[in-house]
């Protein structure tokens, strides 16, 4: 084992949803731990300050447009990561979406978007960049799914059912993928101000509730998730695989 852990340099991660929140941060963490970083979104959101960051730390910082629910979309900024490096390392499968609606109110078009986007698209991006790892016998896949995968939350079934499917899918294609050295991960987090959250966060009844069910106190921020993801994506963490790790304060054990 070298002195220096946790180091990435010289690989190449694709990381999808990085314009903000945990995306971005995650660009940045593993271009401090010294990967070449693809950053992707959906076009027309803008990925100039996590280029801008993630730049700052001296690898190479590639961006391209890719909206995950586009299948054409995948294949095409996969191969012009290939096209720009010649290979893939990492994925973090990040993009995804949160519309919170009761059950009974729930209309086909929210349960598409969120299985499109949360489930559809990163399974086709991993598909897409295992292709690539697989003739290179490593590679680290790592899906941001959530506590909500783990737990039920009130309002939202079908974000819930999402992340409970990033959960089964991550065991799968770790356990199918592993004899070509490529490992599948998880995060499972518990509420971190972002976008997706702020709205919520900002009721001081549901941020009360929130902080009352994490023993640590505290919601998880951007910089918790993305040092998760450099410890998955390293070669000191080859023998976790199909797991998932909560990152959420200890609100899932108990
Ligand atoms: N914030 C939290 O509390 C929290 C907790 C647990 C899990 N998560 C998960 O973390 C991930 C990132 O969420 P965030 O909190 O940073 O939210 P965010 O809204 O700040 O970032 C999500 C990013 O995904 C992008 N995106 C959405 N749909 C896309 C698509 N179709 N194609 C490509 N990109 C798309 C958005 O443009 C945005 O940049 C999500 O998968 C979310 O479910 C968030």
């Amino acid at each position: 084992m070298s002195d220096t852990m946790f180091r990435l340099d010289g690989k190449v991660a694709v990381i999808t949803g990085a314009a903000t929140g945990l995306g971005a941060a995650t660009a940045v963490a593993l271009a401090r731990a010294g990967a070449h970083v693809a950053v992707s979104d959906k076009p027309a959101e803008s990925l100039q300050e996590t280029s801008a960051k993630a730049g700052q730390h001296g690898h190479r910082v590639f961006e391209f447009d890719m909206d995950v629910r586009d299948l054409e979309q995948i294949r095409a900024g996969i191969a012009a990561v290939a096209s720009e490096f010649g290979h893939v390392d990492i994925l973090v499968n990040n993009a995804g979406i949160n519309r919170p609606s009761p059950a009974l109110e729930v209309t086909a078009e929210n349960w598409d978007d969120h299985f499109n986007t949360n489930i559809k698209g990163g399974f086709f991006c991993a598909q897409e960049v295992a292709k690539l790892m697989i003739p290179r016998g490593w590679g680290r896949i790592i899906f941001i799914s959530s506590q909500s995968g783990l737990i039920g939350i009130p309002g939202q079934p079908v974000y819930c059912s999402t992340k409970g499917a990033v959960i089964q899918l991550t065991r799968t294609l770790g356990v199918e993928w592993a004899k070509h050295g490529i490992t599948v991960n998880s995060i499972a987090p518990t509420f971190v101000e972002t976008n997706l959250t702020r709205k919520r966060l900002q009721n001081p009844e549901f941020l009360s509730f929130v902080l009352g069910k994490i023993p640590c106190g505290k919601l998880a921020m951007p910089e918790d998730v993305a040092a998760a993801v450099v410890y998955l994506a390293s070669e000191e963490a080859g023998m976790v695989n199909a797991a998932t790790l909560p990152v959420d304060g200890g609100w899932t054990a108990w």
